[in-house]
């Protein structure tokens, strides 16, 4: 199995980088959407210092609403309509949105209550939304840029993985 070296986050930038080589080596050679979100949620969560939950929620083409997917944490809401809560919001400016504290946020929706910080970065090609990459944490403030730019780099990995399965439009949610 895929070794999952504990990275340091003193240095963000050099941490999410090997984080970047671990999920490019972990992602190689498979295209399917929930076999690399499922195995990106679970290096996340297993490398990313003080988070409760990590995961994916997928558009669901029928309704257009955001679908839990592949996760780590507690049980999460399940249906979330594109424009609603903060991953609803991401979603639908196509913009990674930083929630210092999510008590503050209108709209929030709650699945944990210790979270109290969360960060959304959209899964997003030139022309179609996926889904959304959405990370909490029981610190207030956890996100910053670093982690922005940081995760937005992971997102490009798992899109260049699911390229061919996207090119193909087989993807097992379509
Ligand atoms: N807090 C999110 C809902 C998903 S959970 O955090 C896992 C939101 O407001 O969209």
């Amino acid at each position: 199995m895929h070794e999952v070296a504990a990275a340091s986050f003193a240095d963000k930038p050099a941490a999410y980088a090997e984080l970047g080589n671990s999920l490019r080596a972990l992602l190689a050679g498979e295209s399917d959407l929930i076999a690399c979100t499922a195995n990106m949620a679970a290096l996340i969560y297993a490398c990313l210092p003080d988070i409760n939950w990590a995961g994916f929620y997928l558009v669901e083409p029928a309704t257009g609403d955001l679908l839990v997917g592949p996760f780590q944490g507690k049980p999460a809401c399940v249906r979330i309509p594109i424009g609603r809560g903060v991953c609803g919001s991401a979603a639908a400016s196509g913009s990674t949105l930083v929630v210092p504290d999510v008590h503050a946020f209108a709209g929030h929706i709650a699945c944990d209550a210790a979270s109290n910080s969360e960060i959304v970065v959209p899964v997003v090609t030139a022309d179609r939304l996926i889904g959304v990459l959405d990370i909490d944490s029981p610190l207030f403030a956890r996100f910053d840029q670093q982690d922005a730019d940081g995760l937005e780099m992971l997102v490009s990995i798992l899109l260049d993985a699911i390229s061919e399965a996207l090119h193909h439009d087989d993807l097992r949610s379509s």
